[in-house]
This record gives C-alpha cells, sequence and structure tokens, in this order.
C-alpha cells in the first residue's frame, strides 16, 4: 500500500519513528532533524482523522530500562513539533490503556523500544559460539516474535518511517510487518523519500556520476566503495581513510590515521578502478598538525611525504581545487564522509569546500547530489548548505547499507 492512497480516518495507526536524536547532558534535544523529518507521515495519520501511535528506539540501552534514554525527554519536541499535545506511555509492552483511550487526531509516544531485549532480538548475557548461545537464540526468536505481535495488536496499519533504523531486522522494523495484512502496511514518506534518493544514485544516476567518500576508516566503506565502482565515473577519496591508500602505495604518511590491515583492500581497490575505467582521485597533498587540536601548527607536506610527527588533518588547496573541477562537471553526485577534521574550525577548509562544490553543481548546474552519514550531514548543515544539495539522508549506517546495494530489511518487509 501506498501512504498516499490510504485514508487513516477512523484508523489506529502505528508507525515506526526514528526518533534517535542526539541529547545534551540534560536531557534536551541538540538536533530535531529526525523528528522534523517523519513530520509529513505523522500529519497525514492525523489530518485524516486517524489516531496516532509513535515508536522508536533511543541509543543502545540492550534490553536495559536506562532513564537517561527514555522517550519521555523528547516529548515536548515531538509535540511542539507536531502541533498537538503528544501523550506518553511508559512502558511499551503493556500500552493497550493508553491505546485505547486514544481518540482521532490524539498522538501517544511509547517508551524506548529497546528497554525490551525483544525489540533487537539479540540473546543478552549469554556467550557467543556457545552452544547455550544457540538455544537462546531460538527461544529470543519467539520472544521477538511476541512483542512484535503486541504492538501491532495495539493498531489497525502499520506504517514505517523510521529510515535510520531500516537496516535493522528488529521487532518495531521488520517483525511486526508480519501481522498485517497487504492493504495495512506502508512505508511512510520519508522512507519513499530516502529510498528515491537512493536509487537516483544507484540504478537512475546521470553521467558523469561522482562519488565523494571520506571520514576515518576504510572498513566501515569498503562494502560501499566496492558497489560504487561499478556505478561511479569518479572517485574522489578523501579525510582519514585517504592515508591508508598512501601507505599501501609506499608513502610516508607520519602519525596520520590509517589502517594498515586493509592496505591490501586498498590496494585491491586501486586496481579495480583502473581496471573498470573510474578515474579515483586521491590527495596530493595534506594540511598537517602535529597534535590533534584546533590550536595546533598547521604545515602542507605533499600526501606520501608526511614526516613522522606530523599528521594530515585536511585537504589541500592543490586537491580541492582538481576535486572542484570534476564536482562541477558531474550529473550525479553521492556525498559521505568529511575530508578532514571538520570538527576542529583551523582544519573544516576542505569539508567545507567540498559542501559548496555540491551546492554548486546542484543548484547551478542542475546536478542530482545525495548527502548521507552522520558527519557529512552535520557539515551541510554547519555549513548552511543542508537546503542547497538536492538531498540530505536521515541515514548513517542506513544509507551506507543501501549504498552497498544491500537489501534493508525495514523496506523489504513492506514489500512492494
Ligand atoms: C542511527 O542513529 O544510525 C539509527 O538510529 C540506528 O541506530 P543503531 O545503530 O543503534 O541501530
Amino acid at each position: 500500500m501506498k501512504i498516499n492512497d490510504f485514508n487513516f480516518a477512523g484508523q489506529k495507526a502505528i508507525v515506526r519513528v526514528d526518533f534517535n536524536v542526539p541529547l545534551d547532558e540534560n536531557g534536551n534535544v541538540t538536533d530535531d532533524t529526525r523528528i522534523r523529518g517523519a513530520l509529513p507521515t505523522l500529519h497525514k495519520v492525523l489530518t485524516d482523522g486517524g489516531s496516532l501511535i509513535m515508536m522508536s528506539h533511543m541509543g543502545k540501552p540492550k534490553g536495559k530500562v536506562k532513564p537517561e534514554l527514555s522517550l519521555s525527554q523528547i516529548v515536548k519536541n515531538v509535540s511542539e513539533a507536531l502541533g498537538v499535545p503528544v501523550k506518553f506511555a511508559k512502558d511499551a509492552a503493556n500500552a493497550e490503556a493508553e491505546v485505547a483511550a486514544l481518540k482521532p487526531g490524539e498522538a501517544l509516544l511509547l517508551e524506548n523500544l529497546r528497554f525490551y531485549a525483544e525489540e533487537e532480538g539479540k540473546p543478552i548475557g549469554v556467550e557467543k559460539g556457545t552452544p547455550e548461545y544457540e538455544v537462546a537464540k531460538k527461544e529470543m526468536k519467539v520472544r521477538q516474535a511476541d512483542f512484535a505481535k503486541k504492538l501491532a495488536s495495539y493498531a489497525d496499519v502499520y506504517v514505517n518511517d523510521a529510515f535510520g533504523t531500516a537496516h535493522r531486522k528488529h521487532a518495531s522494523t521488520a517483525v511486526i510487518a508480519d501481522y498485517f495484512d497487504a492493504e495495512h502496511k506502508m512505508l511512510g514518506f520519508l522512507m519513499e523519500k530516502e529510498v528515491t534518493a537512493i536509487d537516483n544514485v544507484l540504478k537512475n544516476a546521470e553521467h558523469p556520476f561522482t562519488a565523494i567518500i571520506g571520514g576515518s576508516k576504510v572498513s566501515s566503506k569498503l562494502g560501499v566503495i566496492k558497489n560504487l565502482l561499478d556505478k561511479v565515473d569518479n572517485l574522489i577519496i578523501g579525510g582519514g581513510m585517504g592515508y591508508t591508500f598512501v601507505k599501501a602505495q609506499g608513502g610516508k604518511i607520519g602519525h596520520s590515521l590509517h589502517e594498515d590491515d586493509l592496505m591490501p583492500e586498498a590496494l585491491n581497490v586501486i586496481a579495480a578502478a583502473k581496471e573498470k575505467g573510474v578515474k579515483l582521485l586521491l590527495s596530493e597533498a595534506s594540511i598537517c598538525a602535529q597534535e590533534f587540536s584546533n590550536d595546533a601548527e598547521r604545515k602542507e607536506f605533499p600526501i606520501n611525504q608526511i614526516p613522522d610527527d606530523w599528521q594530515g588533518m585536511d585537504a589541500d588547496p592543490k586537491t580541492l581545487e582538481g576535486w572542484k573541477k570534476v564536482i562541477l562537471e558531474s550529473k550525479t553526485i553521492l556525498w559521505n564522509g568529511p575530508v578532514g577534521v571538520f570538527e576542529f574550525d583551523n582544519f573544516a577548509h576542505g569539508t567545507e569546500e567540498i559542501a559548496k562544490y555540491v551546492a554548486e553543481a546542484t543548484q547551478k548546474n542542475g546536478a542530482f547530489s545525495l548527502v548521507g552519514g552522520g558527519d557529512s550531514v552535520a557539515a551541510v548543515n554547519k555549513f548552511g548548505l543542508g537546503d542547497k544539495v538536492s538531498y540530505v539522508s536521515t541515514g548513517g549506517g542506513a544509507m551506507l547499507e543501501a549504498i552497498e546495494g544491500k537489501v534493508l530489511p525495514g523496506v523489504a518487509a513492506i514489500g512492494k
């Protein structure tokens, strides 16, 4: 079922959202992007005349009740964003009374689902690889199905709008869908938009297609890079992960971030890019520092001649010039991961430049640009360019797995 074709009037809808939003030490929401992202779906339920039951996880409490991860802390934010008072059910697995009292146009938020081990469905406190673990795993699957069935019993219709958690096969993101027929389960508007944006780059890309992959570790992005090598014309590799590629080719990288065990894979990527005719753009030089600090002295070195007591911190101007040309010629752009330590203002220049090039290619040249992954999203927002790119994903791990070419369980559970 498509959400736009469904009339929620008189229906109770249980909507899985990803309200795993960052909180400060006083429990205040510091970034409500994910709450705002879910609003079109939540409004549709309410304006149609449905009753809204929202459910989410927050953090990783691993089956324990942790007050600092209670969703009660965000009720105020959700109420304000939604424009209606939001009621709260303290016990997600025993919320029958709160659900029964819910009238059309009213909204209820359930407590953090991960306070129950059944949500993730993984045995807790049993050592992996032991026979006990296998037994516990089987038991937990049964308990997970019961938990999902209970959540399903609250509502007439299930909506999954939690893109950030779509890569998890949990009770509320996937198993629950078994308890609704095809006419009563659907993706929310945010999910639809995210899936379309990813299809735009993976399936329907206009060429030239450039991927900019940054961030600290090759290991976390290897699957992404491999899948992209079959799709892109240009692959820019920047940020901390670039130094593994330089060291693998015999360069001196000082004490820059790197992963020795990933060096053979880095060489494989270089060879595969050559074989597939993908232009691989690594850095030519690096803005370095001796200490990992915003106030450290900055000095530029050729990327493969960084002295032992220096480390790479940001992209250099000449490399950025080359990357700019490629980005501005592109019709499709995917950006994941910063190209420097952008949290330090003095080393944020490279990442800021990338954000500007991607925005310019989108605004002036009509490129389709998708920005995803926590850090690159934080970067476009920091530089005020979030609304100048085509789409900013709300998913971190989910977006990476989708770009790796994996089927997301949260999407698959709904079917076509
Ligand atoms: C995220 O923040 O990436 C999502 O909310 C998923 O969280 P998880 O990695 O704890 O499943």
